[in-house]
């Protein structure tokens, strides 16, 4: 991975991957989640047992509300992982995300490095995904389209498409793409369009609430918030523009890398707007999660750690799924609720920086 022999889109997912992994990418201002506290019910009249994980999202039943968030595909390395994560989607009634099919819509014989998802977990709840920045005009490059779209959940038989914003790392990245004009209407074009649901997906800087609601509006059907906490893009491409000498990238990199809004005030500001919310940046345990379904979240989506256990291999997957389900299913229990669902209507106690981002951006 990381071969400076593969160019372009393909060598730099190779980088996103290699980097994520090795390095420490993630800022130090967090999600927010440990601002949060769950309150305990010393009488929960609720067997563990009795917990139920399940939840329906965009009209489909899912075993577990974990969506494996958009990573990868594109390049060879990609293969393998995909196949991986497919497997233990499969096996543990998870949804999953591919990463962005712009590589293979270039060059079709990349197609079955996304595609194996589908192969493998024939079932699965399935998100395609592409990135908002290519479907405007960037004056280089192609711009992609509503064919290349329907294209892209063709290639994974997609039950969704995730359309990503990720104006924050196109700022920072060397090549970046940073033309964000006429965004929306090309949202709203494939919301309308296309067979599928359209997810808008964030990567790492949050949205607010009039953002989701103006989603909601362009005929989005779900929302990933992909808040600041998590895996960081601006650090990723800062280390990117290290190797390259690239001082600009490495400035604004440095500069930019606790930008965002936190996912747990994300999820805050998202939900109540009418569509699924899926929390997605730094959930690192079922706690984690457990405060996200408390914030309104239906599921919540793990990048990184699920990156990093698929390399280990199946076994050490299976493992930190079922460890991040028993917390999740244990935390429920105490807090005499049997469902995650039921966390919203708990009582909860929020302190210090969350509580300033929710006193001042009005979320009650
Ligand atoms: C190696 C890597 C590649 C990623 N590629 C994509 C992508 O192509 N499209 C996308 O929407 N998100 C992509 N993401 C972002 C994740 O879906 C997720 O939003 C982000 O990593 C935060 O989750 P985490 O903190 O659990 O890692 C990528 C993340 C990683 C770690």
């Amino acid at each position: 991975m990381g071969d400076p022999t593969v160019s372009g889109v393909e060598g730099r997912k190779a980088e996103h991957l290699e980097l994520s992994v090795n390095e420490p990418v993630e800022g130090a201002s967090g999600p927010g989640w440990a601002d949060i506290e769950l309150v305990h019910e010393a009488l929960p009249e609720v067997d563990l047992e009795e917990v139920d994980l399940g939840v329906e999202l965009l009209g489909r039943r899912l075993r577990a509300p974990v969506m494996i968030a958009a990573m990868t595909g594109g390049h060879e390395g990609a293969l393998e992982v995909n196949g991986a994560l497919a497997r233990a989607a499969s096996r543990h009634g998870l949804a999953i995300g591919v990463g962005s099919q712009r590589a293979a819509l270039q060059d079709p014989e990349l197609a079955h490095t996304y595609a194996v998802v589908r192969e493998t977990a024939p079932d699965a709840f399935v998100v395609g995904n592409l990135g908002a920045a290519q479907l405007i005009d960037q004056g280089a490059g192609r711009q992609l389209g509503l064919a290349d779209a329907r294209a892209a959940v063709e290639m994974v038989r997609a039950d969704a498409l995730a359309i990503h914003l990720n104006f924050l790392e196109e700022s920072v990245q060397p090549e970046g793409d940073r033309r964000t004009r006429g965004i929306a209407n090309a949202i709203e074009t494939l919301a309308e369009r296309l067979a599928v649901p359209v997810i808008a997906k964030e990567t790492g800087a949050g949205m607010t609430r009039a953002t989701a609601s103006r989603l909601r509006d362009l005929g989005v059907s779900a929302l990933d918030v992909g808040g600041s906490g998590g895996t960081n893009f601006a650090i990723i491409e800062r280390m990117r523009a290290e190797r390259q000498g690239d001082d600009r990238g490495i400035r604004l990199g440095r500069s930019l890398a606790e930008w965002g809004i936190p996912t747990a005030v994300s999820v805050a500001g998202a939900s109540g707007v009418g569509v699924p919310v899926i929390a997605t940046g730094g959930v690192r345990s079922g706690l984690d999660a457990a405060k996200a379904f408390a914030l309104g979240a239906t599921m919540v989506g793990v990048a990184r750690p699920l990156l990093q256990a698929a390399l280990e291999g199946d076994d050490a997957l299976d493992r930190w799924i079922e460890n991040f389900l028993e917390e999740l299913r244990t935390v429920v229990m105490l807090a005499g609720c049997a469902r995650p669902a039921e966390l919203r209507v708990r009582p909860r106690v929020i302190h210090g920086r969350t509580r300033d981002w929710l006193d001042q951006l009005g979320y009650a």
